[in-house]
C-alpha cells in the first residue's frame, strides 16, 4: 500500500478534478487505480480488461444485475419521447403509472408515493412529511425526531441529524435541533455470529419509552430506523424489537419511518423488510433497487391517513411545500417500471430468499479465519467484522478490499467491516467465489505485514 509521503503527493493520475464522494481522494488518486468501464450481469469490466465479480450490486442497488437490456431500452425510449417534464403543477403519464405500480408492491394501507432522486432525499422527504403531518393535525409542537445510533440515513441535513455515525457528523456542527437517538441494537458480547435475527435485544426498544418520558410524547413527531441497518454493518434487528417499536409509537401517536433504502426491493427476500418481518411502518423510504441503479431515484411511501391529513385547506393551495425539479423524472420512472417487470418475471425476490441458506452457510464458514470478530447475515446481506490492525483502524478492511479486487471480486469495506450484497441473480457458485476470495485475502495478510 502507500507510505505517508505518497499520500501527500500531488495526484499523479490526472484525476484531480473529480472530488470523489466518501473516498480517500488523495490515496485513490495517488496511484493509477483501475476504473470500471463496462458492466454486464454479475460482472464489471475494468479499463485493463479484467472482469470483476460484483459482490455488492454496485452499491447495494443493481439488484437484477448489470446492464439489463429491457431497462436500457425503456430509458432510451422514454428519452426519445419525452426527455423531461416537471411534476410541479403539471405532469406526465409515467410518474402516475410508476407510482401505481409501486403501491402494488407496498404493504396494505399505503396510498401514495413521493418521488425524489436519492435515498438522502427520500429520507428528508419522509422527515418533512412527518413534521407537516402533525402540524396539519394541530399538533405542530411535535417537532422532535428520534433516530438511532449506528444508523445511516444519507447526507442531507435531516438524514444526517437523525443518523447515528459520529464520524460523519462531526465536521458539520450541530445539525437539526430537537433530535434524539435510541441505542444501537448491536452488542457483540451478546449476539456475535448470530444467523439472521439475534435472539437477544428486544428489550432495547424500551429505550424509546425512556426518551418519550424524558421529552414528553406530545413533542415527538417520528421515530426513524433502518429495519435492517445496511451500510453500518448489516445490523439485524433482534427478534421482537421492531414489533415493540411499533407498539410504543402507536401508543403515543408517533409516526414510525422505516428507511428501506437498502433493504427494499428484494435485498431481504421480499419487497421490503416491513413485509418480510411483518411490521408495518407509517412511511417507507426507498431508493436503491428502484431503477436497478440505472437512473437516480428515491421514493417515499406514505400510508393513506398521513397523506389525507395533509390534504386540507383551499383546493388551490399547495398542501406540501416540497419537491425536486427531477421528482418523477420520465427516465427514472421508465427505468423503474422496467426494473419492476424484471423483478416480477424472474421472481428475483423469491430467488433471493431461496439462496439465503447457502449464503448464510458460506458467510459463516469464514468464522474460523484469523481476526474475524463477528459475521452477520440476513437476506442476501452479510457483514464480517475484522479486528483492526493496531493503530491503523480501517486499514485492514481496505487491504482486504484491494486484494479481492485484484483477485477479481468486488467487496466493500466500511472501516474494518467487509460488506457483501450481490445482485439477486447471483448463483450459488458465485456466492462461494465471493466468500472464498475474501477468505484468501484475509489469510494473505492476517497480521498486516504485507500491507
Ligand atoms: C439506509 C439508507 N438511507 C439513506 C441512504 C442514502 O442514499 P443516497 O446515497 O442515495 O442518498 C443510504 C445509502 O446508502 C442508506 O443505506
Amino acid at each position: 500500500m502507500h507510505s505517508p509521503s505518497q499520500l501527500s503527493a500531488a495526484p499523479a493520475t490526472g484525476r484531480d478534478a473529480f472530488w470523489m464522494p466518501f473516498t480517500a481522494n488523495r490515496r485513490f488518486k495517488s496511484v493509477s487505480q483501475p476504473l470500471f468501464v463496462e458492466a454486464d450481469g454479475m460482472y464489471y469490466v475494468r479499463d485493463d480488461g479484467k472482469r470483476v465479480l460484483d459482490g455488492i450490486a454496485g452499491l447495494w442497488c443493481v439488484n437484477a444485475g448489470h446492464r439489463r437490456t429491457e431497462i436500457v431500452d425503456a430509458i432510451a425510449h422514454a428519452a426519445y419521447r419525452l426527455d423531461y417534464a416537471s411534476s410541479f403543477q403539471m405532469g406526465h403519464p409515467l410518474a402516475f403509472e410508476y407510482a401505481e405500480a409501486l403501491l402494488d408492491t407496498a404493504p396494505a394501507g399505503f396510498g401514495q408515493v413521493f418521488f425524489s432522486n436519492s435515498g438522502s432525499e427520500a429520507v428528508d422527504t419522509a422527515l418533512k412529511i412527518a413534521l407537516a403531518y402533525h402540524r396539519a393535525r394541530g399538533e405542530g409542537q411535535r417537532v422532535r425526531l428520534i433516530g438511532r445510533e449506528r444508523s445511516y440515513h444519507g447526507v442531507g441535513f435531516g438524514g444526517l441529524s437523525v443518523a447515528g455515525i459520529g464520524g460523519q457528523r462531526k465536521a458539520f456542527g450541530n445539525l437539526l435541533p430537537f433530535v434524539d437517538h435510541l441505542p444501537s441494537t448491536y452488542d457483540r458480547s451478546q449476539m456475535a455470529f448470530s444467523r439472521g435475527q439475534p435472539a437477544w435485544g428486544a428489550h432495547l426498544a424500551e429505550d424509546l419509552v425512556r426518551r418519550i418520558a424524558l421529552h414528553d410524547p406530545s413533542t415527538i413527531a417520528a421515530v426513524i430506523v433502518e429495519p435492517i441497518a445496511g451500510s453500518t454493518g448489516v445490523l439485524v434487528p433482534p427478534v421482537g424489537y421492531l414489533e415493540r417499536l411499533r407498539e410504543i409509537c402507536d401508543a403515543h401517536g408517533i409516526l414510525l419511518i422505516f428507511d428501506e433504502v437498502i433493504s427494499g426491493f428484494g435485498r431481504v427476500g421480499d419487497t421490503f423488510a416491513a413485509t418480510r418481518l411483518n411490521v408495518t411502518p407509517d412511511l417507507i423510504t426507498s431508493a436503491k433497487g428502484l431503477t436497478n441503479g440505472a437512473v437516480p431515484m428515491g421514493a417515499t411511501f406514505v400510508r393513506a391517513p398521513v397523506y389525507e391529513a395533509l390534504m386540507q385547506g383551499s383546493i388551490d393551495s399547495i398542501e406540501f411545500s416540497h419537491g425536486y425539479t427531477y421528482s418523477g423524472h420520465p427516465l427514472a420512472c421508465a427505468a423503474g417500471l422496467a426494473a419492476l417487470q424484471i423483478y416480477r418475471r424472474e421472481n428475483l425476490f423469491e430467488r433471493a430468499r431461496g439462496l439465503e441458506a447457502h449464503w448464510e452457510k458460506a458467510a459463516h464458514e469464514l468464522a474460523s479465519r484469523r481476526g474475524v470478530l463477528d459475521i452477520r447475515n440476513f437476506g442476501l446481506l452479510a457483514a464480517i467484522d475484522l479486528a483492526p490492525w493496531p493503530g491503523a483502524p480501517g486499514k485492514r478492511g481496505y487491504d482486504a478490499h484491494r486484494r479481492c479486487l485484484e483477485a477479481g471480486v468486488l467487496i466493500r469495506a466500511a472501516g474494518d467491516t467487509m460488506l457483501l450484497s450481490p445482485p439477486l441473480i447471483v448463483t450459488p457458485e458465485q456466492i462461494d467465489t465471493l466468500f472464498a476470495t475474501l477468505a484468501d485475502a484475509l489469510d494473505a495478510n492476517a497480521d498486516g505485514a504485507s500491507a
